[in-house]
């Protein structure tokens, strides 16, 4: 490890050179404008593994973004590790809110990380974690000490539901077989405190659409004798929380899986300060389900949130109107064991039965995602363990993350192989918000630290042989 130490250093501005060429392309896959960016982006990283000597490189066309594939196989005998990981990013909008341009990044210290951060849209999430894995892979390849297979698979989907990969994932069963999956698109709990993210919740994703008159009204005409749909869907949106801010939909929490009190013990051990938390978010209150803590709240219990609300007028000064429609956008993010399919149901059947006569309510799935565990038991759990403990000289703490990575349900259920989530980034970085940025000590970091899983992985599978 010595050699990939000194490696590290003298390839260091290069390395991070590398990355910010690729946070210039703009590969965005939630927006058609950007299909060209994103295929540039899906080019650049192949040919990144193609220069890295990877073999078998291929762009893998799907009905939407390409997914990007290559491997490395040195010996049939060794363990394989797929690499997983994300090129596509999300909207920068609004773009207003940046301190530099998204596409453009640049390096500026913050609180959180006094050795400097790259701010770009995608410096955390997600090309800055997985580009880690290839500037891993040159080293321990440069330095003859790979120890295990390679396969590396980067989709173009992630941030827009991962549609194509299932497919992909089922058509290509051999070439992707493996025995664990690595990703890197998750966060540390800070600098000084490495831990695992051992649990992800799904998702369920609805639009709802209220219909009042059939077309807009003059508001004072006929303001106060009409239902305003607005108006309605504000009232059965916030009828959607109890006082105890519980959620109201029939039967949503039958199948929450019930943490025992233990877990829940060592979870709130996790180094946590409310004070900075509420101060970084500057607010003067925290809300959320009576009787759990903030970690319990992101991590163990399901959530419901209007992500978006829009209907009549929204332009310049004012104009009277009594809109015909309001619509809104409800995510609930799911724990083990609800299903994203059920609750779907639940949530119409609840929304259509709470709707006054006044008005009709059209309710659409836009997409879900499976919750996900990753056992602590596992030789791959101790490898990545014993890799973060060998970087950060601490062991790493367990921790649920609150986000979702639908996928990781589904190599558990198409590949049969269970996931590794190592990621470096923190919870400040503000990915999916403006000023995103990705430290580059855990840049560094990251990349100091995969090969040493590779390393342990290799001789964990061996013994247990
Ligand atoms: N990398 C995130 C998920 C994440 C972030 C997990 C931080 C844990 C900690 C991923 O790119 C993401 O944003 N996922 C979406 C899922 C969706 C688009 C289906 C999410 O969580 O909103
Ligand atoms: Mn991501
Ligand atoms: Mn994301």
């Amino acid at each position: 490890m010595k050699e990939l130490n000194q490696y590290l250093n003298e390839h260091k501005q290069r390395f991070l050179d590398e990355l910010l060429a690729l946070l210039r392309i703009p590969s965005i896959s939630a927006d058609p404008k950007y299909a060209d960016d994103v295929r540039t982006m899906a080019q650049a990283t192949a040919q990144h593994l193609t220069d890295l000597g990877v073999d078998q490189v291929e762009i893998f066309e799907t009905a939407g973004h390409p997914i990007v594939y290559g491997e490395k196989i040195i010996d049939p005998k060794a363990p394989t590790v797929l690499v997983y990981g994300h090129y596509d990013v999300q909207p920068a909008d609004p773009l207003e809110l940046w301190d530099n341009p998204a596409f453009e990044p640049i390096i500026k210290t913050t609180e959180n990380h006094p050795q400097g951060a790259i701010f770009a849209r995608g410096s955390c999430d997600d090309k800055g974690q997985f580009f880690m894995h290839f500037k891993a892979f040159e080293m321990m390849s440069r330095n003859n000490s790979l120890p295990c297979n390679v396969k590396f698979m980067i989709e173009g989907e992630e941030e827009v539901g991962s549609a194509h990969l299932e497919e992909f994932c089922k058509n290509n069963k051999s070439k992707l077989a493996c025995d664990v999956v690595l990703v890197s698109d998750t966060s540390i709990i800070d600098n000084e405190t490495p831990s695992l993210t051992v649990g992800l919740r799904g998702l369920c994703y609805m639009e709802v659409e209220v219909t009042g008159p059939n077309r807009d009204l003059h508001s004072g005409v006929y303001g106060g004798a009409v239902p305003n749909p607005i108006n309605v869907l504000c009232d059965m949106i916030s009828s959607l929380h109890d006082s105890k801010r519980r959620i109201t939909v029939e039967g949503f929490y039958d199948d929450v899986e019930k943490v025992s009190s233990k877990e829940r013990k060592m979870m709130n051990e996790a180094p946590y300060n409310e004070k900075a938390y509420m101060k970084d978010l500057q607010i003067g209150e925290l809300m959320g389900e009576k009787g759990y803590t903030t970690i319990e709240r992101t991590g163990i219990r399901p959530t419901l949130d209007v992500n978006g609300i829009w209907g009549g007028y929204t332009g310049e000064g004012a104009k009277t109107v009594l809109p015909s429609k309001a619509h809104a956008k409800i995510s609930m993010r799911l724990v083990p064991d609800q299903d994203p399919k059920k609750i779907e149901k639940l949530f119409q059947k609840h929304f259509e039965a709470i709707a006054p006569k006044a008005v009709k309510v059209k309710v659409t799935a836009l997409h879900g995602g499976q919750p996900a565990v990753v056992p602590t038991t596992s030789v791959e759990y101790k490898a990545a363990e014993k890799a973060m403990e060998a970087t950060f000289g601490k062991k790493p703490l367990p921790q649920r993350g609150g986000g979702s990575i639908p996928i990781v349900a589904m190599f558990e259920s198409v590949l049969q192989v269970s996931t590794i989530l190592m990621g470096f980034g923190l919870d400040s970085d503000d990915i999916h918000s403006p000023n995103e940025h990705y430290g580059l000590f855990n840049y560094y970091k990251g990349i100091e630290t995969i090969p040493y899983f590779y390393q342990y992985y290799a001789e964990l599978k061996q013994k247990s042989k």
